[in-house]
Parts: structure tokens; C-alpha cells; sequence
């Protein structure tokens, strides 16, 4: 079946119904989300979604550059766009339905409501990017009420949007199940990103540097009893500092559930960092703990 494109929401609402009461495709429905510029990591949640869905549910991705995620001196000008490679990505991966709206067709001119979720959004890149988290769980919300999944498959890359929307969903009682996937890299460790294109020649060259000094920090925990958590962080901090072009926003170490900053060991641990360069903005982590190998 070829992919159904839909840019208006009551054609989206009345095309879903009509599958749902079909018999044949009443199985579960699956929402990726996503802003488009598709890449391979993308083309794996994708995938991930049609195992949920199964032949007889409905695959839906969403490609939506959303405007209330964006501060006002961010790349939203600048982030690419390509619906048309978009749409050939989702036939390839056997998507059902490519769900891509305007921003008018979004948002009302006086659009009003503000979701703040206030404990897991305000370190890391809720502290650089102020309105970006309530920009996500307002659009991922919207999303949901439009699309109604049964699940909706997110990317670890995005570590603290995860947990964000795991928790949008807990307190607000949606019911969506949903579905944590691994971060998809380059050959070279970079971790696949729309933002990517955005590098100089010189840049690209010098980003695999963040997964690199992310690792170092990793491996350091494993050969190391009794590492102290600032030890580890100026380890990836000093590493992080020669990417050449590259400028960090932060780098930290979490506790992989609270996001609050880990004082030990003893649970399992993220370290997550943002770097600057000069048209782009990466982001990416690495989880590990409690117990090293060996132990
Ligand atoms: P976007 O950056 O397009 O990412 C869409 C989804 O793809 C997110 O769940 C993200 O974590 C995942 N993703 C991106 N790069 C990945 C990689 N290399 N490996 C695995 N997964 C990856 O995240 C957003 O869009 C938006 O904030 C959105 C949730 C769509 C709300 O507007």
C-alpha cells in the first residue's frame, strides 16, 4: 500500500477512524514523531514502530518543524527541511500515514495553553533552552489528542525528551505507551542528527569528538573503584574542550531517572552534554552503572 499524506487534522482524525473500525487494521496505532530532514535514526524508530504495530495497526510518523520549541534566536529558519526524501523514507520503512501539518494548521493565532513539567526539564538543555521543553510536550500533546496512538516511539539521543515526555504522560494519565530506542551513529560514532548538515566540513570532521570524550568518561568509571563523580566529569570536560570549533554549553552527570546530578555510583548514571558550533547545536549522552563489568 503506498503511504497515505495528510497535512490537514480533520482529514488525519477521519482517515484513523476509518482504519480503527476497519477490521483489518483495528490493531494497535503507533505515532512517531518527528521534525523531519528524516536520517537513519529516524528510519529506525520508524521501523521499530511497524514491529509495534504489526500489519493490522497503523503506522503513523509525523513531520513537523515545530515553531513553539524554538527560542527566538534559534535555528528554526535554519533547520531543513525535506518533505519530499521524507515522505520516499517513510514508504521505505512501511509507514501507513505521514501525518504533515502547517504551523497554521497547528496552532491557532491565539493559541494559550503552557505545559511546564518543572523538575525533569530545568537542568540540561531545559537550563540553555527555556521554552523548548514546554514547546515539545505542548506539540507531543497535540499529537497525541490528534492522532490517539495506542504507543509512540521516541530516541534516547533526545535522553532528557524521553524522560519528559515519560513523565508528561504519567501526570497527565495518558494512555500511550511509550517506547524508548537506542541512538542510531555515523561509522565514525556521531550521533545521527538532523542538525549534522548544518556543520562546516572542518566540524563534521571534529564531532565524533563529543561520543569520543562521552566514552573516555565511560570507560574511565570501568577501570577506576572508586571514582568520584567531578573526576569523571573534568575527564570528559578536558576532552570535550579540544573538539576544535566546538564551544560546550554544558556537560553533566546525571542520575539516569531524577536528572538531578549523580553523587555516586550507585544507580544507574548518564552523562549528557551540548556542544555549540557555529550553525549547530549537538547534543548526546551515554548511560551506564551501577556495576562495572567484572564486578
Ligand atoms: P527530531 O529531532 O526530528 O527527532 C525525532 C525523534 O527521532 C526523537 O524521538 C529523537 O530522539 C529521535 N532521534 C533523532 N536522532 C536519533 C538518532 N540518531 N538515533 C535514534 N533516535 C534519534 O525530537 C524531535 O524531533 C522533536 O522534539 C519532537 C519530539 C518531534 C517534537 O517536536
Amino acid at each position: 500500500m503506498p503511504i497515505t499524506v495528510l497535512t490537514s487534522i480533520s482529514e488525519t482524525r477521519a482517515h484513523l477512524e476509518s482504519r480503527r473500525t476497519s477490521n483489518a487494521k483495528s490493531g494497535p496505532v503507533v505515532l512517531v514523531p518527528t521534525m523531519g530532514a528524516l536520517h537513519e535514526g529516524h528510519a529506525e524508530l520508524i521501523r521499530r514502530g511497524r514491529e509495534l504495530s504489526g500489519d493490522d495497526g497503523t503506522l503513523v510518523v509525523s513531520v513537523f518543524v515545530n515553531p513553539t520549541q524554538f527560542g527566538p534566536n534559534e535555528d528554526l529558519d535554519a533547520y531543513p527541511r525535506s518533505l519530499e526524501r521524507d515522505e520516499a523514507t517513510c514508504e521505505s520503512c512501511q509507514a501507513d500515514v505521514l501525518f504533515a501539518p502547517s504551523a497554521a494548521e497547528m496552532y491557532a493565532p491565539d493559541h494559550s495553553l503552557d505545559i511546564r513539567e518543572t523538575r525533569l526539564s530545568v537542568g540540561l538543555c531545559g537550563a540553555s533552552r527555556p521554552g523548548h521543553f514546554p514547546g515539545v510536550c505542548l506539540v507531543v500533546m497535540k499529537l497525541f489528542g490528534i492522532v490517539q496512538p495506542t504507543h509512540a516511539v521516541f530516541g534516547k539521543k533526545d535522553y532528557q525528551q524521553l524522560a519528559v515526555i515519560r513523565r508528561l504522560i504519567r501526570d497527565l494519565n495518558v494512555p500511550v505507551e511509550i517506547v524508548g530506542a537506542e541512538t542510531v551513529r555515523e561509522d565514525d560514532g556521531l550521533a545521527m542528527s538532523s542538525r549534522n548538515e548544518n556543520l562546516t566540513e572542518g566540524e563534521r570532521r571534529a564531532a565524533p569528538g563529543i561520543r569520543a570524550a562521552l566514552l573516555a568518561g565511560k570507560e574511565q568509571w570501568e577501570r577506576t573503584p572508586d571514582l568520584k563523580p567531578g573526576v569523571l566529569l573534568r575527564l570528559v570536560r578536558s576532552r570535550l574542550e579540544q573538539i576544535e570549533g566546538g564551544q560546550i554549553d554544558y556537560v553533566e552527570l546525571v542520575d539516569g531517572e531524577t536528572l538531578e546530578p549523580a553523587e555516586d555510583f550507585t544507580r544507574p548514571v548518564v552523562v549528557a552534554a551540548a556542544i555549540y558550533f557555529s550553525q549547530a547545536r549537538l547534543i548526546d549522552n551515554i548511560e551506564f552503572g551501577p556495576v562495572p563489568p567484572g564486578e
